[in-house]
């Protein structure tokens, strides 16, 4: 289900916003607007749906409008055109004491400097969100211990924020943000401030405690890697527009343009591209129950394949037969193939990442199967197509090498 969505949404900061948004409606670029009126265009364009429940990110170059786009669907800065809707409710159009109750009860903010006050203690801290609200105290201390426990801060109530480690005041950024228990998380560079070891710990954390709260975070960051690990969706931003907004694997696999393909170069593919993108879904399959070995023969002959996987009536994957085995079945003029039909094959589930399909191709030359839980054939993994996704080498290139080798 939708959340949050944004439609059209344009944001220019200066004065002269309207001829601002007629010359960019006129094709007109953001140089000359800024030349001309003295306006700079951080968001252009925007669309964007985000589920409930998922991870979004947004990543970006600096200057490219991540925060401005965020601060949009928290209203901290009214959009000069364009919708954004939370909750089936446009919040454009929301009065201010509406706007108060939206921020209160489905949003909250953590921000990259955590925001803190370092001369309280980290149980006020986390509390003051609920204080300014006027929530009794009672009340406030018990959420309030709720959240540090959620966010591993038990027995640190007492201490000044300013005496904490970067890792620590961050946790109580979250902790503070999660206090009200929000539908709605909003994460600009949260992470971005700590030391690699710990910002690696943090984003292991949030998804553990992701998989328990379900919420709905929208999450900035100029980081590629940490993008793809937390991310269920990006959204890809440059000079302002959106570019992109896909899985980590849709991008990397296909990537809208240069841009894109340029930003994700130089990412480890082998980690998040899956069997179900490499895989020939619609394959060659031997049906055991009404093949016989002429049959088989003259179908691998026919495409030039050695091997073919072997179903039963339900599609389960039963093995597969080698093209040598049925010539010596043809020889003693056996009608069945059920003899050499080999049953120790590999196989993975579609969601397998190429990382993990790799060990197995060194147990065996026959491609890898790919299954589903039920066993269900789906499809095939060339050893060709893995090699491609490994080297970045072109189809014709990884044959003639495969060629060269089988001719030694
Ligand atoms: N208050 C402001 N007044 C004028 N221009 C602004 C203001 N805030 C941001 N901008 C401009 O809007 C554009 C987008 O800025 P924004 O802060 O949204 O980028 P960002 O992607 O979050 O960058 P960063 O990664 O550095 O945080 C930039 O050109 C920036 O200079
Ligand atoms: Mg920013």
């Amino acid at each position: 289900m939708s959340k949050i969505t944004i439609k059209d949404l344009y944001l220019i900061f200066g004065n002269e916003k309207r001829k601002a948004l007629r010359m960019i409606k006129e094709g007109k670029s953001k140089s000359a607007i800024l030349k001309e009126t003295h306006c700079t265009i951080a968001v252009q364009n925007a669309n964007l749906t985000i589920n409930e429940g998922e991870i979004f990110v947004i990543m970006g170059l600096s200057g490219s409008g991540k925060s401005t786009l965020l601060r949009c669907i928290n209203r901290l800065i009214k959009p000069t055109q364009g919708e954004v809707i939370i909750n089936g409710r446009d919040i454009a159009l929301a009065s201010d004491k509406e706007l108060l109750d939206i921020r209160r009860k489905e949003l909250a903010m953590v921000f990259q400097h955590f925001g803190l006050l370092p001369h309280r203690s980290v149980l006020q801290n986390i509390a003051f969100g609920l204080e300014l609200q006027g929530v009794r105290k009672e009340e406030r201390e018990k959420k309030a211990l709720e959240s540090m426990e959620l966010v591993g801060l038990k027995g640190y109530e007492e201490q000044m924020v300013g005496e904490l480690s970067g890792g620590m005041q961050q946790r109580v950024g979250l902790a503070r943000a999660l206090a009200n228990n929000p539908e709605v998380l909003l994460m600009d560079e949260a992470f971005s401030a700590l030391d690699p070891l710990i910002r690696v710990q943090m984003q292991d954390e949030l998804l553990a405690l992701q998989a328990k709260m379900k919420k709905t975070i929208v999450f900035i960051t100029h980081d590629l890697n940490e993008a793809i690990k937390l991310g269920d969706r990006i959204a890809i931003m440059k000079d302002g527009e959106i570019v992109q907004i896909g899985s980590s694997e849709e991008i990397l696999t296909e990537p809208a343009n240069a841009y894109v393909e340029r930003f994700v170069e130089n990412v480890d593919r082998s980690k998040i591209i899956t069997a179900s993108s490499v895989m020939i879904d619609k394959p060659l399959v031997v049906r055991l129950w009404k093949e016989g070995p002429e049959g088989v023969i003259r179908k691998m002959k026919q495409r030039n394949l050695t091997v073919l996987p072997v179903v039963d009536a339900n599609n389960v994957l039963l093995g597969e037969v080698r093209l040598n085995d049925l010539l010596q079945l043809r020889k003693e003029q056996t009608k069945s193939i059920d003899s050499v039909v080999r049953h120790e094959v590999h196989s993975v589930l579609a969601d397998t990442v190429i990382e993990d399909i790799l060990p197995l191709m060194t147990k065996t030359n026959s491609p890898i199967w790919v299954v589903n839980e039920e066993r269900e054939f789906q499809g095939t993994v060339p050893l060709s197509s893995l090699i491609i996704e490994v080297t970045g080498k072109d189809k014709t290139e990884i044959n003639e090498i495969i060629k060269n080798a089988i001719d030694l």
